[in-house]
């Protein structure tokens, strides 16, 4: 049985939609933890209702992000994760810390990776005129959204978009393909060599809904 542990800032859409799919699908995993470096995160509420233990290490409390990101893996650590999920989490996390978790530790990027690292993707993509827009799960590198790519979704970009209305198109996605990615590295399905992630099954590493 693996451990998961995520961590979150805010809404936490993307943990509700993990914890929803293994609480359905009865993975070979628990989600242990949900970590948030804010007090008010509104995602730490359903992890609490739905019986998983919630922690806080509150950013604004260390000096340095060293010290942060040290006071956040000794939390994460109690809970020995086999693997630890970034949902929606907004500090940049050091080399030290991504180092420490590396090949277990995911993230999920609104745009399509290595399009539009960084904030306010929607926007970015509707400004470059693009047709298409979607998410990427990713293996967590020391470069900010960078790292082998386990899973994308597309959507279309419309003429009628702004980011609000291509967000939410994008998020329903996330939904779906976070939940699969997360499914897939308990059950042991991912390989990743050369920067290249492979699922052993062969199963479609994109979720079109074009
Ligand atoms: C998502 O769009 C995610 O891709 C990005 O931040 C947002 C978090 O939303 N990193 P939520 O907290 O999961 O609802």
């Amino acid at each position: 049985m693996k451990s998961i542990v995520i961590l979150i800032s805010g809404r936490g859409s993307n943990m509700e939609a993990i914890v929803q799919r293994w609480a359905a699908e009865g993975w070979p995993a628990r989600v242990a933890a949900v970590i948030s470096n804010r007090p008010d995160a509104a995602g730490l509420q359903f992890a609490a209702a739905h019986g998983i233990a919630t922690a806080v290490v509150a950013h604004k409390a260390f000096a340095t992000r060293e010290a942060f990101d040290d006071a956040l893996a000794a939390a994460v650590d109690g809970f020995a994760p086999d693997l630890v999920v970034l949902a929606g989490f907004m500090r940049i996390l050091g080399a030290a810390f991504v180092r420490r978790y590396e090949g277990r530790l995911l993230n999920i990027h609104p745009s399509l990776l290595p399009m539009f690292p960084g904030l306010h993707t929607h926007q970015r993509a509707i400004d470059a005129g693009c047709k298409l827009a979607g998410a990427t799960v990713h293996f967590v590198t020391p470069q900010l959204d960078h790292g082998p790519i386990v899973l994308q979704s597309v959507v279309p970009l419309l003429a009628v978009d702004d980011a609000h209305t291509l967000a939410a198109r994008v998020l329903a996605t996330e939904h779906q393909i976070y939940p699969r990615a997360v499914r897939w590295f308990v059950e042991g399905r991912l390989t990743v060599a050369h920067g290249v992630v492979t699922h052993t099954g062969g199963e479609p590493q994109l979720l079109a809904s074009l």
